[in-house]
């Protein structure tokens, strides 16, 4: 009998390409300018954070769908290459590859999506043999996963039976509703990781520290990340700041996922809360010095 080779977190979410125009101008109807550079990259808040993480040393399935085409093909080659395991990858032919195309000018940047195989993953992909290979579960972008969130809840309680702990990660909520039954989730959620504009939003609150309160009170840790202010973490009834690392940034984009991965990558190894957030903003300050958020973990 084939023994299935062990892993420590699989992350559920979406796959797809960013193609980064860099300096370019304001977009005008009728008119035809030019960037000055450009990258196609592997994008998605989740495939980011499993490419890092799995170059960070742990061992990362990835389940999702990818469109049986050219940007599905690249970004399959990104995550193997960097180590993650695809079997339960599932391919389409009846929707293309999502993609978001920036505009960047300076630290500024626009940007459109067409979704494609974003919204495509359901929970009942997620399959439980899979899971029971793994310690942790992670969604990222769970806001954009509009399939997703029916199951979610009932996703989270079978990892956590199953023996997993849980973490997701919602980024911006392109509906501006912030709902989308993520309360529900939380309740099965170990850590979450909101922005501080996120963290605000869902909440409502007046300021960072409140928020992350709130937040704890339906997940078991909360780390809100704060860009340059680095990060706050509450969990029962504690809270504490985690510096930022000074770096010179270049670019914004994957900080949080890799926040995201580096917390994780001490979190399956038992490490201290401390010593998950500053693995966190040590992963969110490398992003940064690169263009795209995995150029700094290549
Ligand atoms: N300019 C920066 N300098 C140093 N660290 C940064 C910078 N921007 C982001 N980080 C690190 O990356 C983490 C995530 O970035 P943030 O922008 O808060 O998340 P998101 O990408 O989800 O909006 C921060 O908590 C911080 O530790
Ligand atoms: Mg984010």
């Amino acid at each position: 009998m084939r023994t299935e080779p062990k892993l420590d977190v699989v992350i559920a979410g979406e796959i797809n390409v960013d193609l980064i125009l860099r300096e370019a101008p304001p977009l005008e109807l009728d008119k035809e300018l030019l960037a000055e550079d450009m990258d196609l990259i592997l994008g998605g808040s989740s495939s980011i954070t499993a490419f890092n993480l799995a170059r960070l040393g742990t061992r990362v399935g990835f389940v999702g769908v990818v469109g049986d085409d050219t940007f599905g093909r690249y970004c399959a080659e990104r995550l193997r290459w960097a180590g993650v395991d695809l079997e339960r990858l599932r391919w389409t032919r009846k929707a293309k590859t999502g993609i978001t195309v920036w505009l960047t000018r300076g630290a500024r940047r626009a940007g459109v999506t067409y979704p494609g195989t974003i919204a495509m993953l359901r929970a009942a992909d997620v399959p439980s043999d899979y899971l029971a290979r793994a310690r942790h579960l992670h969604v990222g972008a769970y806001f954009f996963q509009k399939r997703l969130h029916a199951g979610a809840p009932a996703l989270f309680r079978r990892a956590r039976r199953l023996g997993l702990t849980t973490s997701i990660d919602t980024n911006y909520d392109p509906t501006e509703r912030w709902d989308s039954g993520l309360r529900r989730v939380l309740e099965h959620t170990d850590i979450f990781f909101p922005n501080e504009d996120e963290a605000l939003r869902l909440t409502g609150a007046r300021d960072v520290r409140q928020a992350a309160r709130e937040l704890a009170a339906l997940a078991r840790i909360v780390a809100v990340k704060r860009g340059a202010q680095g990060a706050l973490v509450a969990t029962g009834g504690r809270i504490f700041k985690v510096p930022a690392v000074r770096v010179k940034a270049v670019e914004m984009t994957g900080a949080g996922d890799s926040f995201n991965a580096g917390f994780l990558s001490r979190f399956v190894r038992g490490a201290s809360l401390e010593e998950c957030a500053r693995a966190g903003v040590e992963a969110g300050a490398r992003a940064v010095t690169r263009v795209g958020g995995t150029a700094a973990f290549e």
